[in-house]
């Protein structure tokens, strides 16, 4: 019998194309519901499903799946239990590394939106409200001389530095918040004496522009809540490219309001799509549609990624990007 795939959402060529090269292609026609997808992956009719971060594939759904892989289309896999997939045998792949400059340009992107109130200058052009040049129209924060505090230092957090380090920012980071790791200079590589290792209490106090580059864990559930948002300069701006539910969201929009941060940057939110109340009422904050790997060239290299993965793990071998390779028994 051929090598049969559930795809839960079309992804870009090449991927569909490598699927069809080595098997049968499902392809369902719209996201699919919790229960849904748990009937198709328990049905024994495909051997490996592709999910998107908007799948939730938890224990429940493991513990009565029969495919062999799941491949996500995506370098985070929060939305799946690994735990429960390796107790499983079930192998996870995802796609690192080809995202890594995309979504670093769009966190420098952010900064510079924020700092320089970009999107509220286009608002006041299109509405008619510019009626010429004057001293003190939309006056931002200065980018080159401040200070960026990078939560994270893992690729994404790497490639902003570069891109702040280009643009004269000072860079601070602290490598695994809340807990605290001390980073060497040989792991530092290109980056040692040009960037400063903090605590995260000292990054979050230090910071003009907070940026977050960590996964989505228990121990970073609400990293950013109503007390870091507290200890923040009051012209502190907070730029999140990772996951929305790093941060309170609830926390920051009261946080802005009363003026404890300046503004925010975020291309992710807590309960994805809905935002918080009052979010998008605030003038001060620049809010993308979670794009941070948008870009033709990416999501074509991140769905030959998760097709590799697919076929791999459909045909019995490691995955080539395997997020939990002891699952292989
Ligand atoms: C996008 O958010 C990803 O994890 O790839
Ligand atoms: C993701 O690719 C990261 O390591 O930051």
């Amino acid at each position: 019998m051929s090598t049969r795939f559930l795809v839960t959402t079309a992804i870009p060529d090449p991927g569909l194309s490598l699927l069809e090269e080595a098997g049968t292609v499902t392809v369902l026609p719209a996201p699919p519901g919790h229960t849904h997808l748990t009937q198709l992956c328990a049905s024994g009719d495909y051997d490996v499903v592709l999910t998107q971060l908007r799948d939730t594939i938890n224990a429940e759904l493991l513990a009565e799946a029969k495919v062999k892989g799941v491949s996500n289309y995506a370098v985070g896999y929060n939305n799946i239990d690994i735990d429960a997939a390796t107790a499983h045998g079930i192998l996870v792949g995802n796609t690192p590394g080809v995202l890594t400059d995309a979504t670093a340009d769009v966190a420098l992107a952010l900064i510079l939106a924020t700092g320089r109130r970009v999107v509220e200058g286009d608002r006041m052009v299109r509405e008619g409200r510019f009626t010429g040049w004057e001293p003190e129209l939309l006056l931002g924060r200065d980018v080159t001389g401040a200070t960026l505090g990078l939560a994270g230092f893992g690729r994404i957090a790497r490639a902003t530095a570069r891109r702040a380090l280009a643009f004269g920012m000072t860079v601070l980071f602290a490598p695994r918040p809340p807990s605290h790791r001390v980073v060497g200079d040989e792991e530092l590589g290109e980056f040692a004496g040009r960037v400063t290792q903090a605590t995260w209490d000292e990054l979050v106090e230090a910071s003009d522009y907070l940026s977050l580059h960590v996964p989505l864990t228990e121990a970073t559930h609400h990293l950013v809540d109503a007390d870091v948002l507290a200890r923040m300069k009051p012209g502190a701006v907070l730029i999140n490219t990772a996951r929305g539910p790093i941060v309170d969201e609830r926390a920051l929009v009261q946080a802005l309001r009363e003026g404890q941060i300046a503004a925010a940057g975020l291309d992710v939110y807590e309960d994805e799509p809905r935002l918080a109340p009052g979010l998008a009422e605030l003038p001060s904050t620049v809010l993308l549609p979670h794009v941070g790997s948008a870009t033709v060239a990416v999501r074509a290299e991140m769905a030959r990624l998760a097709a590799l993965n697919a076929v791999a793990m459909a045909e019995g071998r490691l995955p080539p990007h395997p997020v939990n390779p002891e699952a292989a028994r």
